[in-house]
């Protein structure tokens, strides 16, 4: 039988997931070993394997086919742009995509002028302000502590992930506007989904069922 491939996020989705495959019978031991260096776990009674990937890189294998199913942020999905089918909606890893920045950026934002958009995400910040603002902006692209860059003056707002507002309250900034919900998500291959479709179908189904428990 040929292995069914699924790329997880590395971080704090994968042990979510990890647990979720768990509870529908497909055990992947050793994968949330903090210790290991070992990059894929493979379960040969079912014919599964696991592997642990950058979020960015999931909808990368899973397009090219050399994973056939991928668990992945919606963020990720939305900014990588792949042509790969978006099939179930976990409901975990909930948070928002939103435009945020100190109050006083508000008026700015709104205002009409050329303002600069920090964000880790260019591609869904470029389409929220060209098709959603019709508004020109600056995209500058950080890889991290995007809060950062209002504070010291790198940009007037960012677009970032915010789950518990902590982040921002801490730092004295504020969601402006909400581009969009985010959650974890399952991809899959296109030609896998054809190919596969009775494995696919089978697995998207109990992992649907053990949601709904
Ligand atoms: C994410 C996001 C925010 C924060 C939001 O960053 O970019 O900074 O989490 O969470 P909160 O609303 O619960 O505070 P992450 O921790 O992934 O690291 P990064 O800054 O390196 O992107």
């Amino acid at each position: 039988m040929r292995y069914l491939t699924i790329a997880l996020t590395k971080g704090r989705l994968a042990k979510k997931t990890l647990d979720l495959f768990r509870k529908v019978g497909i055990a992947a031991d050793g994968a949330d070993d903090k210790d290991t260096r070992k990059l894929i776990f493979t379960n040969e009674e079912l014919g599964v394997r696991f592997f642990l990937a950058k979020g960015p890189d999931v909808p990368t294998y899973v397009a090219y086919g050399a994973a056939d199913i991928g668990i992945v942020g919606r963020d990720t999905i939305l900014e990588e742009g792949r042509q790969i089918y978006e099939v179930l909606d976990l409901g975990y890893g909930k948070c928002r995509m939103c435009i945020c920045g100190p109050e006083s950026a508000r008026e700015k934002l709104n205002s009409g002028e050329q303002i600069r958009v920090a964000t880790k995400y260019p591609n869904i910040a470029k389409e929220y302000f060209l098709n959603r603002r019709h508004q020109t902006v600056e995209i500058i692209k950080l890889n991290g502590s995007i809060e950062l860059a209002p504070i010291v003056g790198l940009s007037e707002v960012i677009c970032d992930i915010v789950e518990t507002g902590t982040t921002l309250r801490e730092n004295g900034l504020t969601v402006l506007e909400e581009v969009c919900p985010l959650s974890a998500r399952v991809v899959v291959n296109q030609v896998s989904m054809k190919m596969e479709n009775e494995r696919i179908t089978a697995l998207i189904t109990s992992l649907k069922n053990a949601l709904n428990e």
